[in-house]
């Protein structure tokens, strides 16, 4: 796999392209779920044919939790072998490492000095990850929404498509912004809008059909990880919790363990709920398991193939970060000159 003449790809993306721009990335923790990939990956790989697409791998904001050094450097590697391997093509899109781009943490400390605790302190994910880490509530996991509001206004980004679970942490990116006018006027950022999808943006847990799949669960059963094998994929989804009920009917409230399967199911296999319902009349849960179990299996079959495909060369990985940081940093270098200019910060006197 060779890439394109990057500088081609700079002035197709840049200089004469009128599509709109759109912006997402991932915290490098775990590995991707089922989750990630149904509330937005898939969605990012339908994008990357009409918008100019930038997704990165958000390794600083992984550090708002501890870390062991080595794995997080090798996880980093692998997140974007998955991003890879799930489908995203680096010659449609910008695909970059958020640490190697010192403006994002440069764009963040200004946004932090306009940003008031109090909408900071309303934040659910940030009350959940402090429950969930009693012993490391540290500022970095405060303030992770500013950090990300700079990860999206560094682009101008007109779309943001994410699961439901980062609404929130979008609608203060757009506080932001107006904290940002209100002190030094317009011009610096467009405002950004979320993009989530109608179905599957809230994908569940598969042992605790209450609370959401997430890729840092403890326990190994309530998530499905892209890369999981045959195996590890069958016995997860057999297992799920259900209700104790037979009939195959998708409701949410009553029957929230099925209703995600069949969440699962129609994202997956491109049928509605409502035609699930109609293939299922008279059969039971375990029939559904045994089928959904089948389709993801075959949905992640190539995906682990790439995968691992792509592990063994890590030349082509490096190459693939070093051309998206060449060129994402082309355009976060345009905002952070113009942020600077309006608040009245010198620039180094050589970097003018
Ligand atoms: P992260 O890594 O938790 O998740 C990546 C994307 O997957 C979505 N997602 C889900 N969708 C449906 N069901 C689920 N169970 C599920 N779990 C996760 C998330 O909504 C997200 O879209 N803070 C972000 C990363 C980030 C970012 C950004 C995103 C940093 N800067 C700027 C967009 C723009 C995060 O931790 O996502």
């Amino acid at each position: 796999m060779t890439l394109s003449n990057r500088d081609k790809v700079r002035n197709k993306n840049y200089t004469l392209s009128m599509k709109k721009t759109i912006l997402s990335g991932s915290t490098v923790t775990g590995d991707l779920t089922l989750g990630n990939y149904i509330g937005a990956i898939n969605n990012w790989k339908k994008l990357q044919e009409d918008y100019d697409c930038l997704y990165f791998l958000a390794d600083l904001h992984a550090l708002t939790v501890e870390q062991n050094p080595k794995i997080l450097n090798q996880r980093t590697y692998s997140f974007l072998a998955q991003y890879l391997a799930l489908g995203l093509d680096p010659q449609k899109n910008v695909m970059f490492v958020q640490s190697h781009i010192h403006e994002h943490t440069e764009l963040a400390w200004i946004l932090t000095c306009l940003t008031p605790m109090g909408y900071l302190n309303r934040m659910t994910q940030f009350k959940e990850k402090s429950e969930k880490h009693v012993k490391n509530i540290n500022a970095g996991l405060y303030t992770y929404p500013v950090l990300m509001a700079a990860d999206i206004l560094l682009y101008q980004a007109d779309v943001v498509p994410v699961g439901e679970d980062q609404r929130q942490h979008l609608e203060l990116c757009r506080d932001i912004v107006g904290f940002f006018e209100n002190r030094y006027g317009p011009g610096c950022f467009k405002l950004p809008e979320a993009y989530v999808g109608k179905m599957g943006a809230r994908i569940m847990s598969l042992q605790d059909p209450e609370k959401k799949m997430s890729k840092s669960d403890d326990n190994d059963k309530n998530f499905v990880s892209i890369i999981d094998d045959a195996k590890k994929i069958e016995k997860k989804i057999k297992s799920a919790t259900t209700d104790s009920g037979t009939e195959i009917k998708y409701d949410p409230e009553n029957k929230a363990g099925l209703a995600n399967l069949m969440t699962i199911y129609s994202v997956l296999s491109g049928k509605s709920t409502t035609q699930l319902e109609e293939d299922y009349v008279g059969k039971m849960y375990g029939h559904l398991k045994v089928d959904l179990a089948d389709l993801v299996v075959e949905t992640l079959r190539p995906v682990k193939k790439n995968y691992d495909d792509l592990m063994k060369n890590m030349d082509y990985l490096d190459q693939v970060m070093v051309d998206g940081a060449d060129r994402a940093q082309l355009k976060a270098q345009e905002t952070l000159k113009k942020v600077y200019e309006v608040t009245g910060l010198v620039r180094h006197p050589k970097k003018r």
